[in-house]
C-alpha cells in the first residue's frame, strides 16, 4: 500500500508536535509545508527535507496531498481546510474549526460535498485518564451524575501574544482565553456530560487588560443535553499553568480529573488513573495525545464514517463561547472591523 502523502500548512508553534508525529508514523511521509512567512517557511523546508510554498494553493497544486494540517491563525483554518477539500484532501483542523460560527458552517457545508474527512484537533479525548472517566460515566459506574466543576488556572506572558499578534485580537483569533484555551476543557465537558444546551456566562479581561483586546478570564454555569448542569471557571491570569481540573459528582462515586483521574467511591473504594509522562517537541500544557489522534485519524482516512472529533465538535464549542461573546461582548464585530481598517 503505498504511504499517505501528508502536508501541513502554518509551520509555528503547535506545527512542530504535527511534523515530529507525522516523521513517527509508519505509513505516512510529509511531501510539503506552506507558510506565509519567508523565515518560518524555510527553516521548516529545510528542517523537514521537502518544498515549502507560501500558501496553500501553491502546496496544493505541486504535491497532491491525501491529508493536510491546519496550524493556522483562527482565521486562516476555514479558507486553507475548505481549499484543501476542494482539491480533493481529508484536512486536520488545529482547535478552534474556524474563528466564527459562519465561517465553521461553511467549512462543514464544504466538507459535505467533498469526498475528504475532517478532523478536529481536540487531542486531550485520547488522554487515558480522560478515556477511563468517559468509560465510567457511560457503564454508570458512577450512579446518577449529580453536577460537575471545571477550572482552567494557566498562564500566559505579555510575551507569547507580542510574539503572534494575531493571538490577543478578535480579527486573528476570533477571542481569547475561551478560543484558544479552555475551549479544550468545554470540549471535555461536552464529550463527558453531552452537549450544552443552556448557557450562562460572562468574560472579561483581567490580568492581561493592557496586553490584548480579547479575554483572559471567563465563568459559566451550563446545562447539559443529558439535563446535567456544570459550573466553569478559567483564567490566563494564575502565576503558572495548572493542571486542568473536572470534577464529575455522582451518587455512588466523585471522579476528579486533574492529570491523573481519582475516582473515590462511597464504600470507601479509591481508583486511579494515571496520565502518561513522556517529554514532547511541545508545551507540557498541550499533553501527550496529538500523536495518538494524528495516527488515529491518518489509519481511518478511508474509512466511510465521518472522523468521530468532526464538525459537530467544532460547532458545539463555538456555540457555548459565541453565547458568552454575546452576553459580555455585544461590540466585538464592529471592534474587529474597525481594528482592520486603522
Ligand atoms: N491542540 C493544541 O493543544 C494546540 C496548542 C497550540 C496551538 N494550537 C492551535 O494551533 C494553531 C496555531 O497556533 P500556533 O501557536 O502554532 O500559532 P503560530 O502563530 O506560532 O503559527 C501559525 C503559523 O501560521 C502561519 N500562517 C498564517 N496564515 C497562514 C496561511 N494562510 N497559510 C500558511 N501559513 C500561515 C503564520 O505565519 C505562523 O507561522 C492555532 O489554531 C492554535 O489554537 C493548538
Amino acid at each position: 500500500m503505498s504511504a499517505i502523502r501528508a502536508a501541513v500548512v502554518g509551520c509555528g508553534d503547535v506545527s512542530v508536535v504535527h511534523l515530529d508525529a507525522i516523521a513517527k508514523r509508519q505509513g505516512t511521509e510529509l511531501v510539503g509545508i506552506a507558510e506565509t512567512d519567508p523565515g518560518r517557511r524555510a527553516a521548516a523546508a529545510e528542517r523537514r527535507g521537502v518544498p515549502g510554498f507560501a500558501t496553500v494553493e501553491e502546496l496544493l497544486d505541486a504535491v497532491r496531498p491525501d491529508v493536510v494540517h491546519v496550524c493556522t491563525p483562527h482565521d486562516q483554518h476555514a479558507p486553507v481546510a475548505i481549499a484543501a477539500l476542494r482539491a480533493g484532501a481529508s484536512v486536520l483542523v488545529e482547535k478552534p474549526l474556524a474563528d466564527t460560527i459562519d465561517a465553521a458552517r461553511e467549512l462543514a457545508a464544504v466538507l459535505s460535498e467533498s469526498p475528504g474527512q475532517l478532523a478536529l484537533c481536540f487531542q486531550n479525548r485520547y488522554n487515558p485518564p480522560v478515556r477511563a472517566l468517559q468509560e465510567l460515566i457511560g457503564s454508570d459506574a458512577l450512579g446518577r451524575i449529580e453536577g460537575a466543576a471545571a477550572t482552567v488556572l494557566w498562564h500566559r506572558t505579555p510575551e507569547y501574544y507580542r510574539d503572534r499578534p494575531w493571538r490577543g485580537t478578535w480579527s486573528g483569533g476570533g477571542g481569547g482565553l475561551l478560543m484558544n484555551q479552555a475551549i479544550h476543557t468545554l470540549d471535555l465537558l461536552n464529550w463527558l456530560l453531552g452537549p450544552v444546551e443552556e448557557v450562562k456566562g460572562s468574560a472579561s479581561t483581567r490580568a492581561l487588560a493592557d496586553v490584548i483586546e480579547v479575554e483572559d478570564t471567563a465563568e459559566m454555569a451550563l446545562r447539559h443535553a443529558s439535563g446535567v448542569r456544570s459550573v466553569f471557571f478559567a483564567t490566563l491570569g494564575h502565576g503558572r499553568n495548572s493542571d486542568v481540573e473536572i470534577e464529575i459528582v455522582g451518587e455512588r462515586a466523585t471522579a476528579t480529573l486533574r492529570g491523573d483521574l481519582t475516582v473515590r467511591y462511597a464504600d470507601g473504594r479509591v481508583m486511579t488513573v494515571p496520565e502518561r509522562t513522556a517529554t514532547t517537541g511541545g508545551q507540557s500544557y498541550w499533553g501527550l495525545s496529538h500523536e495518538l489522534l494524528i495516527d488515529d485519524f491518518h489509519s481511518r482516512l478511508s474509512a466511510p464514517e465521518p472522523f468521530w472529533i468532526g464538525v459537530d465538535a467544532g460547532l458545539d464549542t463555538l456555540t457555548t463561547i459565541a453565547a458568552v461573546y454575546d452576553a459580555s461582548f455585544p461590540q466585538r464585530g464592529v471592534v474587529a472591523e474597525q481594528g482592520e481598517t486603522e
